[in-house]
Formats: C-alpha cells, sequence, structure tokens
C-alpha cells in the first residue's frame, strides 16, 4: 500500500509486530459499513462517477457476504481489516477498488470503525445490566421482609433485610448502566472526514457520513479526531467500575455459600464439584467473576498507559487500543451474564439468616435508640447503658430480647417492660423507615419506583 517509496520488502519480524488483522478483523462489520458510507458521500459530491461508487458499494457487499461466511481471512503481509478488504475489493472490481480511499486514511477509518464497534458493545453492555437489575430487583421483591443480619466490618451490626441487601446492587447496577449511557454520548461523533491528520482538501461532507453511520455529529478537530481514544477508555472505566460492583456482590456469595454462613445454596448449574473431596460445592462461577473484574481493570490500565504519553497525533502504539477493550467487553459480557444466572437461580437460606440476627444482640442500637426516645436519656449514656445490657446478656447466654426485665432495671431503673417490643428483630427493620431505610415497607416502596425507572 505505501510501496511507490519502499525498495525492499519487510522484515519477517516487522510484518508480524506490524499486523493487527489477529485481532482488529473484529472490526470488519463496522469498516465495511464505514466505507459504504464513504464513498456514497464521495459520489454525492461528485469526487468519485456515480458508477465507481456503485461497483464499490457492491464488491463491498460481496466482501460482506463472504467475510460472514467465510470469516475474514488473515493474512500478515496485509496488516489489518482496512487493508484486508481493500485488497480483496481490488481483486473483485480491479483499480476502481482504489477510489474508495480518497478523502480518507486509515488513521480517521480506525477510529470510526472503533467507535461504531464500541457504541455497539455499550449497547450489549447495557441490555445485560438490565437484565441483571431486574432479576435483583425480582428477588428483592420475594425477601423484602427477609431479616438478616446486617454487617459493618463483617461484624453483626444491625437487622436489615435481604430485599434491601439486594437493592443495594440494583443501586451500583444502575449508577453502571448510567455511566455507559454517558460513555455512549460522549462517543456519539464522527471522525471520519478528519483524514490522516489535518482533513482534507476534497470537498467532502462530514455531516452527511456521520449521519449515515448513525452518529449525533462530526467530530471537530481533525488532530483530536484520529488521536483520541477516550470513547475507548470511557468504556474500560465504566467496564472497570461494573466489574468491580460483580466483584463484590460475588464476593457476598462466596461468604454466604461458605458453612459457618450458609446463607445460600449456589445453584448446581455455577457451582462445581473436587475431584478428591466429595462434600464441596465450589463456588467457582463467583470466583472468576470475581477474578475477571481484575483483568478488566488490567485492560483499563493497559490503554491508560499506552494513551499517556503519545504526542499528537496518531501513533501506531494506539493499534494496541482494541486487544484490551475486546478482551475487556468479554469478561464483562461473560461475568454479567454469570451474576444474573446466579441471581435468579440462588436459594436463600432465610431461616438461617433470621437465626444468625437473632443471636448476634443485633438490635443493641434498638434499645440504645429506645432509652434515647422513651427515657431522655443522651444518646451517648444511652449506648452505656447497652452496653451493659449485651455484656448481660453474653454472660447469661440469651439474646437480648430474653433478658429479664429485673435484670435490665438493675442495669437502669428507667427501663420497663414496653422496652421489649423494639428487641426484636423483626420489630427493628420495621422502624427504619427513614427514606432509604430497611424497613420493608421502604423497601417495597423503591422496589415499586424502580420498576418504573426500568420500564421507562
Ligand atoms: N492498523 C492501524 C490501527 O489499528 C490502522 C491505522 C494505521 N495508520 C497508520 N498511519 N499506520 O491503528
Amino acid at each position: 500500500m505505501w510501496g511507490g517509496r519502499f525498495a525492499a520488502g519487510p522484515a519477517s519480524i516487522m510484518r508480524e509486530i506490524n499486523a493487527s488483522i489477529p485481532f482488529d478483523k473484529r472490526l470488519w462489520q463496522q469498516d465495511i459499513a464505514g466505507s459504504k458510507a464513504h464513498v456514497a458521500m464521495l459520489a454525492q459530491q461528485g469526487i468519485v462517477d456515480g458508477e465507481d461508487a456503485q461497483a464499490i458499494t457492491e464488491g463491498l457487499n460481496r466482501i460482506a457476504a463472504e467475510y460472514e461466511a467465510d470469516g475474514v481471512p488473515v493474512d500478515l503481509d496485509l496488516e489489518d481489516i482496512h487493508m484486508v478488504t481493500e485488497s480483496r475489493l481490488a481483486q473483485l472490481i480491479g483499480p476502481t477498488a482504489g477510489r474508495l480511499h480518497t478523502a480518507r486514511s486509515r488513521n480517521d477509518q480506525v477510529a470510526t470503525d472503533f467507535r461504531l464497534w464500541v457504541r455497539d458493545a455499550i449497547d450489549e453492555v447495557a441490555a445485560g445490566l438490565l437484565g441483571l437489575q431486574r432479576a435483583l430487583l425480582a428477588r428483592a421483591e420475594e425477601h423484602a421482609d427477609a431479616v438478616m443480619p446486617g454487617f459493618t466490618h463483617l461484624q453483626s451490626a444491625q437487622p436489615v433485610t435481604l430485599g434491601h441487601h439486594l437493592m443495594a446492587y440494583y443501586e451500583m447496577v444502575r449508577r453502571d448502566r448510567s455511566r455507559f449511557a454517558d460513555a455512549r454520548a460522549r462517543a456519539d461523533e464522527c471522525p471520519l472526514g478528519a483524514a490522516a491528520l489535518a482533513g482534507t482538501g476534497f470537498p467532502i461532507d462530514r455531516q452527511a457520513t456521520a449521519e449515515a453511520l448513525g452518529f449525533a455529529r462530526p467530530t471537530d478537530n481533525s488532530l483530536d479526531s484520529v488521536s483520541d481514544r477516550d470513547f475507548a477508555l470511557d468504556y474500560l472505566m465504566a467496564a472497570t467500575q461494573a466489574s468491580l460492583h460483580l466483584s463484590r456482590l460475588a464476593e457476598e456469595f462466596i461468604i454466604w455459600a461458605s458453612q459457618p454462613f450458609g446463607f445460600v445454596k449456589l445453584p448446581d448449574a455455577y457451582s462445581t464439584g473436587s475431584s478428591i473431596m466429595p462434600q464441596k460445592r465450589n463456588p467457582d462461577a463467583a470466583e472468576l467473576v470475581r477474578g475477571h473484574a481484575g483483568r478488566i481493570m488490567g485492560c483499563m490500565t493497559a490503554l491508560c498507559v499506552t494513551m499517556k504519553g503519545l504526542p499528537l497525533a496518531y501513533s501506531k502504539d494506539m493499534q494496541d487500543d482494541k486487544p484490551p477493550v475486546f478482551e475487556a467487553h468479554d469478561l464483562l459480557g461473560l461475568s454479567i451474564a454469570a451474576m444474573t444466572g446466579m441471581i435468579e437461580t440462588v436459594t436463600f437460606r432465610t431461616d438461617r439468616m433470621r437465626g444468625l440476627a437473632e443471636s448476634g444482640f443485633a438490635t443493641a442500637t434498638d434499645l440504645a435508640d429506645w432509652l434515647v426516645r422513651e427515657g431522655g436519656i443522651p444518646f451517648r449514656e444511652a449506648h452505656h447503658i447497652t452496653g451493659r445490657a449485651v455484656a448481660a446478656a453474653e454472660a447469661a447466654g440469651v439474646p437480648l430480647d430474653q433478658l429479664p426485665i429485673a435484670t435490665l432495671k438493675d442495669i437502669d431503673a428507667r427501663i420497663d417492660d414496653r422496652v421489649y417490643a423494639v428487641l426484636t428483630v423483626d420489630a427493628s427493620v420495621a422502624s427504619r423507615t427513614s427514606h432509604g431505610g430497611t424497613a420493608p415497607a421502604q423497601v417495597r416502596a423503591r422496589i415499586a419506583q424502580a420498576k418504573k425507572e426500568l420500564d421507562s
């Protein structure tokens, strides 16, 4: 493609290090679409005549059918998807094929193809995240009243409901989807027509190609157009944060599935056994979701580091932008699907959760709050009195609500037997009615609102 200037061909190692076709063949649909939009515009502007444009378009259609049927041929000599397609076009229609590259460079071509690809990738992820939100909502609704221990420092803190806990992940996924939507909106500008770096003297219509490819508008600076990979970084950063959330949820499942917790029974379909220990049921899918998050973050870091030292405009380093995005996208898709499947099919052992919520003095804060409310005692003093009640319950080996009233009165005479009404876990969760609180009524209200959000 640049033979005019060179006397010798590339060394074989040059051919190998230079080639991106082994991975950028994944852009073939976007490459064909970009070329068709470009040639249609060239014809409309009278830069290429109508017959040539038609031959080129028909050739491109035929190449698309070939790729669809047989895959993209990988020829390292042809470097990338742009050259593989152009050289096949020349085989099919002869020298007219050479007119396609008028007023265009591979620099704006690859930037356009990759944006189109990332835009589709975002749509796929958004659909997956929506499915995950629906799964979380359904299970949260089912368990809006189920009491479980809520943790801070992984120590029993206050009772919460399982529905509330699941809805916490719903909120994270909601923000993830919004981050992908933001990324999509920013990626919605078409770099095609920036040419190599400086624009072109041909009377092209950038608005037309942008529109034909479904972009909101053309980009506004040709140098930026060919050297910008923010759209890929935006994707990877959104993917990083989504995978971080998925990993936290996976970690909960791993802890919950352990025998000492026993909060869930993971479905057979997402567990594996051990070849040596017949009793084992390992949470492999959850562990891999946790592991994949590390790899996705690695992909994000890789592209940040690739880009951070590059002057304007295009440098070949940027060819390395695609593998991390492809890898992250595949890993994220798998992780979302696996987590959604687990959420949909996991068995929650709500009796076990309730038992542990009742045994961990988790209603101690409710006793302190009662002392404040009914006894007019300052919270710090109430906290101290409650601490003594917990110590007494611990010594007697009973939950707080089974301490005799005499014992409680010994600790503080202002306590009377109305206190028992707040010491059960059900009373505790039902009382947390503040906005965003764990009371089943609050959780149900949020679920109802979330359903509307998802349907709109
Ligand atoms: N294969 C290249 C890439 O993926 C295409 C752009 C090549 N441009 C260039 N000036 N060598 O980035």
